[in-house]
């Protein structure tokens, strides 16, 4: 959800821009913009509803010289998404330019003050108010730029990661954050910053991630300063990036999302890796050792997420009861932090997210530590918001995700959570070594059984071809195969547009049944296990009514084939395990509907990838 790009060096600046607007394209948004100073001092923007594409289209017989720059992708909150609603945003003079990813909450009260004192605005924003408002400090208190955003940001009430430029010192750039994630890139004589590593990987690896409430005065010729809100002097912590080029670009795919589900059975290996020890019987998990007392003692756990990562917890809840006998909540964070939820001293929280940025779940977490609670992450990112706000867990090592339908994240989280799960398990003294060792085993098995699903495309393209043209679909499953019907749905309707549902298959006579005529396909996972003869009932109710059924089965089964219109064999696994494997399918099917339907499968239309705002 809005993306950053900046740059002050000796190279051309908009080039560099514009490709890193574009890699951040993944995130989701409605409308880009740049701001540059060329060598005469002159300060250009250009602005526009639409793709990165459409900003380079119009700007292309414009001057887009310079040394030093600013870009942003917008996902609209307040004002719609048009060309002036658009980042950069002008201060008074418009001698300052701003970008801004979040939110402003007391935005309204600043721009009645500044009104007052003669200021006029362009724009509904509330991030053209925070330029203002630099501005009006730098003249009123004379100061640098730097010190007039660290007494501008003391006014502000909440998120922000902002970069200021000021066409009057065209040397320097002023970053900061709160809430929202920056990162700094050092080169050998330049500077880049992001919202993400994406745009400056291939040009340092040297980067300075900002922490919360601090503000980075980046000036060519000089050492990065940072300070943070109380005035500060802060030193700079310089990492190394780990990650390469290769793993954000396509390579060969047509899309990210393809490239991400093939890539299932090695982000599951990975998020497995040093961990699963199937040979001695260990599962190792450094960042919840130091909790072992408390997975030991527990008598609750909550899962707070949002989007796909809550129906990964809603496979965690299965699996948690099952494996480790302790009772499960799942929450929706947005709805969890609203409550005034109840929270005992033995209870454990588990935080799920892939961006580790999700603004809902961050701020469940802060509430659930304010209550006394052991909050752990689940995450893919590494030194996110929701890592670092956590008191351990475990990062999922699906690598960076692109795609905004998620895929290998999912599977990477129910990797990591069955892990756990298994931990607890043996921890506690739940399940019998035979099967606690059998489930490890079996665990070790399932990248390559990803890998056999995997080889099913082409079969699952020519369904897709079927049902392409759908208005509706259902999707059913039961028991832990519930949360991947879910799951499912929300593959289909976030990237092919379908209106699409996920039921306990149980349930469907209480509503969607109402729905089902002969040309409704539904999506059913009727593997072998404890409810595969409910779920054969529950198919013959759909044929009762001439509905169309997909259904994902054990190897080898005939009864369910007989009854279907088609038919998606997987490898056997335990009954706990089969969401790794099922969810394959669902994946790669909404895929292909939306390539057919010609549906804009990485950058679904009004989706983000990472919800930086509530
Ligand atoms: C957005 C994304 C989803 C994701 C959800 C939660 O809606 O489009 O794919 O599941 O946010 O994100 P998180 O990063 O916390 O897992």
């Amino acid at each position: 959800m809005c993306g950053i790009v900046a740059y002050l060096g000796s190279r051309e600046a908009y080039p560099i821009i514009v490709k890193g607007l574009q890699r951040l394209e993944y995130r989701g948004y409605d409308s880009a913009g740049v701001a540059l100073i060329n060598p005469k001092g002159e300060l250009n923007v250009y602005k526009r509803k639409g793709k990165v594409s459409e900003l380079v289209a119009f700007a292309k017989d414009k001057d887009i010289s310079g040394h030093v720059g600013i870009g942003h992708t917008r996902w609209a909150t307040h004002g719609e998404p048009n060309d002036v609603n658009s980042h950069p945003h002008y201060s008074q003079t418009k001698d300052l330019v701003i970008i801004h990813n979040g939110i402003i909450e007391n935005y309204n009260a600043i721009k009645e003050g500044l009104k007052k004192r003669g200021h006029t605005f362009l724009s509904q924003t509330d991030t053209e108010v925070l330029a203002h408002l630099i501005e009006d400090i730098q003249q009123n208190e004379n100061m640098k730029l730097g010190h007039a955003v660290l007494a501008a940001l003391n006014q502000v009430i909440g998120a922000y990661a902002i970069v200021v430029m000021d066409k009057k010192d065209p040397s320097t750039l002023v970053a900061a954050k709160k809430g929202s994630p920056l990162v700094i890139g050092i080169g050998a004589e330049d500077f880049f910053v992001a919202s993400d590593a994406s745009p400056i990987v291939e040009y340092t690896k040297n980067v300075v991630y900002l922490e919360e409430e601090q503000v980075a005065i980046i000036r060519l010729g000089h050492e990065l300063r940072i300070r943070n809100l109380k005035d500060k002097e802060i030193t700079p912590y310089v990492q190394k990036l780990n990650i390469e080029i290769e793993s954000i670009e396509k390579g060969g795919y047509d899309h990210f999302m393809l490239k991400e589900i093939y890539e299932q059975p090695r982000s599951v290996l990975d998020s497995m890796r040093g961990r699963l020890h199937a040979d001695t019987g260990d599962i190792k998990m450094g960042g919840i050792v130091d909790h072992e007392k408390k997975f030991e003692k527990a008598k609750r756990i909550i899962f707070l997420a949002c989007g796909t990562s809550w129906h990964a917890g809603l496979v965690g809840e299965y699996l948690f009861e099952e494996f480790a006998r302790v009772p499960v909540e799942v929450e929706y964070a947005s709805e969890f932090r609203y409550r005034n939820p109840i929270i005992y001293p033995d209870d454990i929280v588990i935080a799920i997210s892939q961006s580790g940025e999700t603004a809902d779940t961050l701020a469940a977490i802060e509430l659930a530590k304010s209550k006394g609670a052991t909050v752990l992450g689940v995450c893919n990112v590494v030194g996110s918001s929701i890592a670092r706000a956590t008191h351990g867990g475990s990062y999922t090592h699906a690598g960076p995700e692109i795609g905004v339908a998620s895929t290998k994240a999912f599977t990477a989280q129910v990797t990591v959570l069955t892990l756990m799960a298994l931990h607890m398990a043996k921890v506690r003294g739940t399940l019998s070594e035979s099967r606690y060792r059998a489930l490890l085993y079996e665990m070790e098995s399932i990248p390559s059984k990803i890998e056999v699903v995997l080889k099913l495309n082409d079969d699952l393209r020519k369904i897709a071809f079927t049902y392409k043209d759908s208005n509706n679909a259902l999707y059913l499953g039961r028991g832990v195969s519930f949360p991947v019907a879910l799951e499912g749905a929300l593959k289909l309707k976030e990237i092919s547009y379908i209106h699409a549902e996920g039921y306990p298959a149980a349930e469907m006579k209480h509503g969607p049944i109402a729905l089902i005529d002969d040309e409704m396909p539904v999506f059913v996972i009727a593997t072998k296990g404890a409810n595969y003869e409910k779920v054969v009932s529950n198919i013959q109710e759909v044929k009762a009514r001439k509905g169309k059924i997909i259904a994902v089965v054990t190897s080898g089964d005939k009864d369910v084939r007989a009854m279907s219109d088609h038919v998606i064999e997987i490898p056997e696994t335990d009954e706990f395990l089969v969401p790794l494997i099922a969810v394959i399918p669902w994946q790669l099917l909404s895929y292909h509907i939306a390539v057919m339907r010609g549906c804009n499968v990485d950058q679904p239309r009004n989706l983000a990838k990472s919800v930086t705002v509530e």
